[in-house]
């Protein structure tokens, strides 16, 4: 899958790209992620990609015609590939709209910045708006990781577990059941007796009905949503 990310920041982007399981992901050849620095073209001599807002008011708003050529170099006039602007005013970013994004071989993120972009960016050339939570960044940049890590996730081979993100919290619309590893005894503390059963029947239903608790405890407005089944009651 390929990611075209579109930012004046460029640069805060490399660290976590060269990290972890990204990077393994880039390396496989899994993921395909270009960074495309906005001022690049900005024709004036002082790459400007700002500007006072018409009708007066505060803040810096983000010209048109820099973000509508690196657009359109990158990605072609006639453009079937959704760009996606990252923006407090977009739809709330969840883990199913990053399943549904995993399905698409090419997008391209505009990371906003400034007080806002010019409204004919928004008009003309984004297709989707996509917010990562009710407050404000600096930037677009964060958002645009969150969402490329989080989609890359559903791509075959980039988690080592090949059902993996299948067993998230969020994924089932339930949060996860607690994890334990070696010790099983640590400061007294032991790891629960079924989790060294072998019983994996056993297993799997306490495993689901921890899930059920602790999503009812941490986040009751999920069950709301959850389709039990006949046992959860
Ligand atoms: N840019 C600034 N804040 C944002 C947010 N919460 N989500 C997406 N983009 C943003």
């Amino acid at each position: 899958m390929r990611f075209d990310i579109f930012t004046l920041f460029p640069e805060v982007f490399q660290p976590y790209l060269d990290a972890s399981i990204i990077k393994r992901a880039r390396q496989n050849g899994l993921i395909d992620i270009n960074l495309y620095n906005i001022r690049d073209w900005a024709k004036d001599r002082h790459h400007t990609t700002d500007d006072t807002p018409y009708g007066g008011g505060g803040g810096m708003v983000m010209k048109p015609e820099p973000v509508f050529e690196a657009v359109e170099a990158v990605l072609g006039t006639q453009r079937q590939i959704p760009l996606i602007l990252m923006t407090p005013q977009g739809r709330p970013f969840t883990q199913k709209i990053a399943k549904e994004l995993s399905t698409v071989q090419h997008i391209g993120l505009l990371c906003g910045h400034y007080e806002g972009i010019d409204e004919r960016i928004r008009e003309h050339l984004i297709t989707d708006e996509i917010s990562i939570g009710d407050y404000v960044l600096t930037g677009g940049e964060l958002p645009a990781l969150v969402i490329m890590d989080a989609v890359s996730r559903y791509i075959p081979g980039v988690l080592g577990d090949p059902t993996g993100a299948e067993d998230d919290s969020h994924a089932s619309g339930l949060l996860e059941y607690p994890h334990y590893t070696r010790p099983p005894v640590f400061r007294g503390w032991p790891v629960p007796d079924i989790l060294l059963s072998g019983n994996h029947a056993e297993i799997d239903r306490w495993r689901h009905e921890q899930s059920m608790k602790r999503t009812a405890e941490k986040r009751p407005d999920l069950l709301d949503k959850f389709q039990s089944g006949q046992d959860d009651e």
